[in-house]
């Protein structure tokens, strides 16, 4: 029987959700089934001219693009969300509206393509009888029951690449180049870049650092002959018996913003040695650009298995990658604790081996 779905991008961009949005529209599309795409996340479910039917046009040639076709936003929380009422915000439950507007559309099936928050969503308006699939999206890579997240890739390609590109003037001037990478709560874009870019010293919020242990370990270093060195560190380090930099606190129905940990290190670093140090904020050039074949390939697939999971009725479930294969897993377990790296785990073990200093 034919069938209607629809699909949304919630949460940050990140690259590979428009392989999603292909991989869905075009094995839909195959069934004879019909996709309305709903912009800018949740939000779209507000106003009817942001549900429009999304065809095999609308995708062509979006593979390599970066961001959403879609639109996003990680302030569409229907059941905290935010609106301006005689020129102050206000924190409604707009739940009521979207179940109505979900039941004009008359689908059979929604796909969220979405991190923790988004899913966390998805499973309350579960509870409300909105029959959800879910596709696991964030460059943070901090969802557990995959082997990883679509987005992750290109993240980690990018801050390799900026390491690679710091290595150069940290050789060149003999300097400590600091570089801050995002991942939330999560170190793992810090720690896999730091591996691959050749980095001295890689800070994750899993382990607290010591900044006396790390300056130490950079005197070995200068004094085995070495004049420079790189620091990766991901924007939610922070200080054995310190607490992370937040640069905006979060508000109901948004999330706090970290950012500021290599300035601080840098600054630490510098005061205590004789060197100079500088620091780089990749920031938002990690979730943008052309997503790379890794993520290319997981968005298509994660695209046609959340059809298939409609088309089983494997409601309440997201899409995941375990080994070579994609499967299908509860949104419930996925969204229950953040994926984190485990600190006497294989990969912090073996960067060690390598000799790189994890702040401890
Ligand atoms: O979750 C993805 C992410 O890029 C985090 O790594 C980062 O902390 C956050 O989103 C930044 O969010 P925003 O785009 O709202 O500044």
């Amino acid at each position: 029987m034919n069938k209607r779905i629809a699909i949304l991008t919630g949460g940050g961009d990140c690259p590979g959700l428009n392989a999603v949005i292909r991989g869905v529209v075009k094995s839909a599309t195959l069934r004879g089934w019909d996709v309305v795409g709903i912009e800018d996340g949740f939000e779209g479910f507000l106003h009817a001219e942001k549900c429009r039917p999304l065809t095999w046009d609308d995708v062509r040639g979006i593979l390599p693009r970066g961001g959403t076709i879609l639109g996003t936003s990680n302030r569409g929380n229907p059941f905290a969300f935010p609106i301006v009422r005689e020129g102050k915000v206000e924190v409604v439950d707009v739940t009521e509206e979207i179940l109505s507007r979900i039941a004009c559309l008359d689908i059979d099936g929604l796909i969220v393509v979405g991190g923790d928050g988004s899913l966390k969503i998805a499973l309350e308006l579960m509870g409300r009888g909105i029959p959800i699939v879910g596709v696991p999206k964030t460059i943070d890579n901090d969802l557990m029951e995959t082997d990883v997240t679509f987005g992750y890739n290109t993240a980690v390609e990018t801050a390799t690449d900026a390491l690679d590109k710091l290595h150069s003037t940290a050789e060149s001037h003999h300097r400590v180049m600091v570089l801050e990478v995002m991942g939330r709560y999560a170190g793992w874009i810090a720690l896999e870049s730091g591996i691959a870019g050749g980095a001295d010293v890689i800070l994750i919020p899993e382990i607290p650092y010591d900044i006396e242990a790390i300056c130490e370990s950079l005197r070995v270093r200068k004094r085995r002959g070495s004049r420079f060195s790189l620091v990766v560190a991901a924007e939610g380090a922070f200080p054995r018996g310190g607490g992370r930099i937040v640069r905006h606190a979060g508000t109901a129905g948004t999330l706090e913003r970290l950012g500021g940990v290599g300035e601080l290190i840098a600054h630490e670093i510098g005061s205590r040695l004789d060197v100079e140090t500088r620091v780089t904020v990749l920031g938002h050039l990690q979730r943008g650009g052309s997503p790379s074949t890794f993520d290319r390939c997981l968005g298509s697939r994660f695209g046609v298995k959340a059809v298939e999971m409609v088309e089983r009725g494997e409601f309440g479930h997201m899409a995941c990658l375990r080994g070579t294969k994609i499967l299908s897993v509860s949104i419930e377990e996925a969204v229950r604790a953040p994926h984190l790296v485990d600190p006497d785990g294989d990969m912090v073990r073996h960067a060690e081996s390598l000799g790189i200093m994890l702040g401890r």
